[in-house]
């Protein structure tokens, strides 16, 4: 069992009590007032008028595209270096998923691949924020734009990031975070849309409650068929206490990224991505990538024999068997693959001290040398 994990929830008890109090003895257990602030404490924090918050990123995603009525016949472009739940929403719309390559030096994705995938069946593009590093939204839109597609980000990882004095979220027409466990806030599961269009945002409050809307009499109409994808109170209560104290928790992260990254710079057998101009990460998780002749799962393995938790970046999803219907082969997408391949995410826990920091990196030294 490691004692550095790559993570640790930042959250605490003391913390929620007084809230979760309020909560027990109101009663109001599914949507209710704390979810309200939580989404306008969100809503402010990225610069955008809506916040809908969900159950998590995947109903997030997913009731973006419902929103869209994206269906059978659609095209949606996403990235396929990504947690397969971006994938899945779009099967599960009955839209046909087109995977788009990483850049060859940046996870997210290559607009030129981009470029070349549209096609008039183009609805949607979904491009990711990977590990809280945003995408080119800047290249990613216009190219979305001349196609008439709408944009819907993947900002799963991403709250804190920002691109073009555009803070993560605000990019596109639509964007979607997660608060799980491993993410910078988290309540356990949740997630939420954001978005600039007021229509579009009641569309989102429409089909997240069922599909209904008040009625004016005591019951609520249901004008087309919905999901119950809202927040209960007592996870907007937890996510709302760490977003409260986001800038803290952004900069420390940051703190413990650029020790990483000033000692771990020049490490022979390793990359360290950096932020391009005008661009800040969130730091949800550090990666690094690993040069071809290192065996990465077992970097992983010997790394938690010195009980150091790493993991693997993320997935190329045209790889996994869920995908095969549409007919990929290996070297289709060769970045992506390359990534899945030999990406190492490090440790980052709240409050990471200097000696942890040095504890990863020469014993991550070490186990490169070996093989
Ligand atoms: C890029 C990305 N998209 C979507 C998800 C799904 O998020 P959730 O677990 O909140 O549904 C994740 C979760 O790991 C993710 O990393």
């Amino acid at each position: 069992m490691a004692d550095l994990p790559i993570i640790i929830p930042d959250v605490h008890f003391d913390e929620v009590e007084s809230d979760l109090r309020t909560v027990f003895a109101s009663g109001q257990l599914t949507s209710g007032p704390f979810g309200t602030e939580f989404e306008r404490a969100v809503a402010e924090f990225v610069g955008v008028g809506e916040a809908v918050a969900t159950t998590s990123a995947t109903t997030a995603l997913h009731l973006a595209l419902a929103a869209l009525d994206v269906g059978s016949g659609d095209e949606v472009l996403l990235s396929d270096f990504t947690f397969p739940a971006t994938a899945n929403v779009v099967v599960q719309t009955g839209a046909t998923p087109v995977f788009v390559d990483s850049s060859p030096n940046d996870f997210s994705m290559d607009p030129e691949c981009l470029r070349s995938l549209v096609s008039g069946r183009t609805r949607v593009v979904m491009p990711v924020d990977p590990f809280g590093q945003p995408a080119d939204h800047a290249a990613i839109g216009a190219i979305a734009a001349e196609a008439g597609a709408s944009v819907i980000v993947d900002a799963a990882c991403s709250l804190g990031g920002e691109r073009d004095a555009i803070r993560c979220g605000a990019h596109g027409l639509m964007g979607c975070f997660s608060f799980h466990p491993r993410k910078v806030v988290t309540c356990g599961e949740g997630g939420m849309v954001m978005t600039a269009d007021p229509d579009l945002a009641g569309r989102l409050r429409t089909l997240r409650n069922h599909g209904s809307v008040r009625a004016g009499g005591p019951g609520l109409s249901f004008v087309e068929p919905g999901f119950n994808y809202r927040l209960g109170e007592v996870p907007a209560v937890m996510a709302l206490s760490q977003v409260r104290r986001l800038d803290e928790i952004l900069t420390d992260r940051r703190r413990t990224a650029s020790l990483y990254d000033e000692r771990l710079t020049g490490t022979e057998g390793l990359t360290v991505p950096r932020p391009p101009d005008r661009t800040e990460w969130s730091y949800q998780s550090y990666v690094v990538v690993l040069d071809d002749y290192l065996d990465r799962d077992r970097v992983i393995r010997d790394m938690a024999e010195e009980r150091i938790g790493t993991t693997i970046g993320t997935y190329a999803c045209h790889q996994h068997p869920a995908y095969s219907r549409w007919g990929y082969v290996d070297g289709d997408l060769p970045n992506s693959a390359r990534f899945a391949g030999q990406a190492l995410t490090l440790p980052l826990v709240p409050g990471m001290t200097l000696e942890q920091v040095e504890r990863v990196v020469e014993t991550l030294r070490r186990v490169l040398r070996t093989g």
